[in-house]
């Protein structure tokens, strides 16, 4: 099968795109290396360079023929969109509109997008369901909640399979060490390997669901071939469980052979304070369910990044 992984050079664009090769697909991707790198991209991944809201960048893609989008690629980081809102918007608003215009054009009829958990805002009472109410407190979440109402658009007018997938804090091997704005497990990970000092910005009893890498690559391959009576579905991927800033620590500190200090001091703009989602809606459409607890892959991450920092 022919696939377009947008994001291949970024954490879970790269994975995704690695196990779709080594399943024997091809795999074309975009991406404009802004927070991922070039060799993070899979071998035998054909790679265009360019943002994904280009019209010259859509434009080599009338070259291909897809069985499937995965659209992965995006301003990542809820923090960073308070930097440029509009580059945040083209990015995880304007590419999406672009590449659901594409797919019809084309004739390509399954969509695969990373939403995310931060659509919810802080509004309810845990665990987060799909139906639950939606207060976005960030760009980056309004955009992500933009780009699922274009994907229904193009479900119901055009046929379009689409399917949101809301991830939840996303943890693994591959993650960007060096990106301290983004992603809490890399981020007090990067701190404590390389200053063996942990500067947490927010409480110790802020909350979290985080999610193994492998199984939410699992979400995006299982969602592309779904065969749901319904053409536009919405799934958080989470675990069901909370972590708290405190105990996500104690986790790493578990797994290190030398003693590290924490500081909690300020706040992060727009961040919730605590969230962890049911993920009992994917489990009853297509049978996800996350299957490495947050013990056995902070130990596989950890080694990892030992050895890559
Ligand atoms: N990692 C998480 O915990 C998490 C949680 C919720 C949602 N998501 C979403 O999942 C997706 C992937 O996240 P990730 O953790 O792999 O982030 P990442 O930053 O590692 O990967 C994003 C990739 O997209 C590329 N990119 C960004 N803007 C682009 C653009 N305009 N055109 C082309 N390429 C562009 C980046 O260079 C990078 O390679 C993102 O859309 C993110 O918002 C991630």
């Amino acid at each position: 099968m022919n696939y377009l992984v947008t994001g291949a050079a970024g954490f879970i664009g790269s994975v995704l795109a690695k196990r779709l090769i080594d399943e024997g697909h091809k795999v074309v991707t975009v991406d404009n290396l802004s927070t991922g790198i070039k060799e993070n991209i899979p071998e035998g991944v054909t790679f265009i360079e360019g943002n994904t809201y280009d019209s010259k960048i859509i434009e080599k893609l009338n070259d291909y023929k897809f069985d499937a989008i995965y659209h992965i690629a995006g301003q990542s980081g809820g923090v960073t969109c308070w930097d440029d809102p509009i580059y945040d918007m083209n990015s995880n608003i304007t590419s999406t509109l672009m590449l659901l215009d594409y797919a019809v054009k084309t004739d390509c009829k399954t969509f695969v997008y990373a939403s995310s958990m931060s659509v919810y805002g802080d509004e309810n009472p845990c665990p987060v369901r799909e139906g639950d109410s939606i207060k976005p407190k960030t760009f980056y979440a309004v955009g992500k909640l933009a780009s699922e109402h274009y994907m229904r658009i193009y479900s119901e007018n055009y046929g379009i399979k689409c399917t949101a997938l809301r991830f939840n804090n996303v943890y693994g091997p591959g993650q960007n060490m060096e990106n301290l704005k983004q992603g809490m497990v890399s981020i007090f990970l990067a701190y404590a390997i390389k200053d063996k000092h942990i500067p947490v910005l927010g409480a110790k009893n802020r909350y979290r669901d985080f999610v193994y890498i492998d199984d939410t690559v699992d979400a995006c391959i299982m969602a592309a071939n779904g065969k749901e009576k319904d053409l536009f579905n919405v799934y958080t991927t989470a675990t069901n469980r909370k972590t708290t800033c405190e105990q996500l620590i104690e986790i790493i500190k578990s797994n290190l052979p030398f003693d590290i200090t924490v500081e909690y001091k300020g706040s992060t703009k727009g961040d919730q304070f605590g969230i962890f989602c049911s993920y009992e809606k994917i489990y009853n459409a297509l049978g996800w369910e996350p299957k490495v607890s947050l013990e056995e892959g902070m130990k596989i991450m950890t080694e990892w990044a030992i050895c890559n920092i």
